[in-house]
């Protein structure tokens, strides 16, 4: 299959959860989980990548390998400016969880790089916070200038628990609290995310949990709530979100700083699912990350709700849009691309296709959009998607090869697919006469 044109992939491998996020002299750092040793899930470390526009990657040899049957499983970065753990000033801290699997065990670790991240040595006195269980993991470290002190939010992952400890030196954890679980639906949590993000239009600031359900939640997952933390504990407003409807946004993390004009942080997710992601054929290569977008919250009645935009470094990749007029014939379309569908058509469908006979179709009507992903040699892909649209919001289609992500309603509303169109010539039409704006990369 062709490499996607403006998301990161590896180069060779199995890729999933982003980690390590942490921005540095200019520099976006983005770990991930990668087998160094091929396209399945196994001895995973934390591959690495490096960019100074959220746009255009370097990939840099793995940051951190599994080691005496210890595999390095998610978590983020710091950046340690006071020397807080004693690695030096400004060194750079991971904090991972390393999972065993005879038997099984997760526990938390540290490494530090002094380099800009480019070489990184575990810390000697790993584990630095172990409950014993088979299910701790994927750390989320930041720092929280009210209380002074590093914050962790991890999960016990088979309990469907987040646990929030604090430490002031990233070595010894205190645990504070433990976030209210509030009848969440699905089961399994992973990659916990706890954020305060912008409200929009306004002063006021509000927290994010966000925490990943492999099983049974609807949309891809990717669950959130809106909150105040105090330093100890986080007590939610309730109820629970979908970040994205898709089936393919998962384990997104933040770079926690630094936050744009507007004070809001980018986040980025694994563009996969566990469900099917062993299952798509090999080539090479397996798993691609999502588009940056950054993150504020929106209010809606009582209700705080998630908005996302693609980076404006994104943006700026396309060229200017070309008004077209799509009908019933099929015309031909580049693959990496963005369309902008007229927002005061009512109802209408999109097809895109590939010669192999593989088709996306993109269907609005005056409260929803759905995305219907056909895929005769991938069965496990074909799926219908939907999200809420209200009649009039905007809707921006982004599509690459191996992905199409949904961004409407001002970005309240997400949805996030791969897909395997892998033929270089695409064709697109809509089921009536339907006014887009498209452009192609630049
Ligand atoms: C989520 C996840 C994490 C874990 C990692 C292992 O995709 O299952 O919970 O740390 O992947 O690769």
């Amino acid at each position: 299959m062709m490499r996607p044109r403006y998301h990161f992939a590896a180069a060779a491998n199995w890729l999933s959860d982003p980690n390590g996020l942490v921005h540095d002299a200019g520099e976006w750092h983005m770990a991930y989980q990668y087998n160094p040793q091929g396209e399945d899930w196994g001895h995973m470390a934390w591959g690495h990548a490096v960019s100074r526009d959220l746009v255009q990657w370097e990939e840099l040899p793995p940051a951190l390998v599994e080691e005496d049957g210890t595999m390095i499983f998610s978590g983020s970065s710091v950046f340690d400016h006071k020397n807080s753990a004693g690695f030096g000033i400004n060194a750079m801290v991971a904090i991972y969880t390393g999972a065993r699997s005879e038997p099984p065990h997760q526990f938390q670790c540290l490494a530090a790089s002094t380099d800009n991240g480019r070489t990184w040595a575990k810390y000697a006195g790993n584990p630095v916070l172990d409950r014993r269980m088979a299910d701790f993991r994927d750390p989320n470290v930041f720092w929280h200038a009210v209380s002074q002190q590093w914050i962790m939010v991890v999960v016990l992952s088979a309990e469907n628990r987040a646990v929030i400890y604090g430490s002031l030196d990233l070595k010894t954890w205190e645990e504070l609290s433990e976030i209210p679980t509030l009848a969440a639906p699905g089961h399994l949590w992973e990659c916990p995310l706890l954020i305060e993000l912008p409200v929009e239009g306004s002063a006021d600031r509000r927290w994010l949990f966000k925490v990943d359900v492999l099983s049974g939640a609807p949309g891809s997952g990717a669950l959130y709530v809106t909150g105040i933390f105090d330093g100890r504990a986080f007590k939610a407003d309730g109820p629970w979100h979908v970040a994205d409807m898709g089936s393919d946004f998962y384990a997104a993390i933040a770079w926690h700083e630094p936050r744009d004009a507007q004070g809001r942080p980018c986040w980025i997710g694994w563009m996969g699912n566990h469900a099917y992601q062993a299952k798509l054929p090999r080539q090479g290569w397996r798993g691609a990350m999502s588009l940056p977008r950054r993150m504020a919250l929106r209010r809606d009645g009582d209700c705080l709700r998630l908005v996302q935009a693609v980076e404006p470094a994104v943006e700026a990749l396309f060229g200017s849009a070309a008004p077209q007029t799509l009908t019933l014939v099929e015309k031909p379309l580049v693959p990496a691309s963005r369309m902008v569908p007229d927002a005061v058509a009512k109802s209408w469908t999109i097809e895109i296709g590939a010669p192999c006979g593989r088709h996306l179709m993109i269907s609005r009507d005056g409260g929803s959009v759905r995305v219907q992903r056909k895929d005769p040699f991938t069965p496990d892909l074909d799926m219908v998607r939907e999200a809420p649209l209200p009649a009039g919001a905007d809707l921006t289609i982004w599509l690459d090869h191996g992905s199409i992500e949904l961004l409407g309603d001002f970005g309240r509303m997400a949805l996030t697919m791969q897909h395997r169109l892998d033929d270089a010539e695409w064709t697109v039409r809509a089921d009536r006469p339907l006014a887009v704006q498209l452009s192609k990369l630049a």
